[in-house]
């Protein structure tokens, strides 16, 4: 009874700090994999994204395209755009779009 007790308990911190670390992936992500050229806040203004011309996440332009498009070129890679297919999975990458629309709510 005392076992079945602590296990619960158990699972109950394990799906808590599952739910954490669900939230942070997409911004952690994007710092590590994306900041360098996109910029911390996706704008961009890093020596490599006004050297390679890379559009801001906050225009019309990048958020106008469909969540799929913007999947796609993350898979897929876009000119100088490395593809992230294989180093990161389909959910991160669905993460990654969530986040970029966050980026285009905020100025
Ligand atoms: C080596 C630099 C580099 C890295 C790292 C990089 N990108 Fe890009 N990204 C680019 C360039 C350059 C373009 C513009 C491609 C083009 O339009 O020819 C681009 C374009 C994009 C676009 C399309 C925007 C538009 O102009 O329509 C999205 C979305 C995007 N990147 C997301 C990401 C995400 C998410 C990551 C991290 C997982 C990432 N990028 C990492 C260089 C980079």
């Amino acid at each position: 009874m005392k076992n079945t007790i602590a296990l619960s308990v158990l699972l109950i911190i394990a799906s808590a700090a599952g739910a954490v670390a669900q939230n942070a992936p997409a911004k952690d992500l994007f710092a590590s994999k994306c900041a360098m050229c996109h910029g911390p806040d996706g704008s961009a203004q890093t020596t490599m994204g006004k050297n390679l011309k890379i559009r801001d996440f906050h225009s019309s332009d990048v958020q106008k395209q469909s969540d799929g498009d913007l999947k796609t070129v993350i898979t897929k890679g876009k000119g100088k755009m490395p593809a992230f297919d294989g180093k990161l999975t389909g959910q991160q990458i669905d993460q990654l779009v969530g986040y970029l629309r966050e980026i285009g709510k905020q100025k």
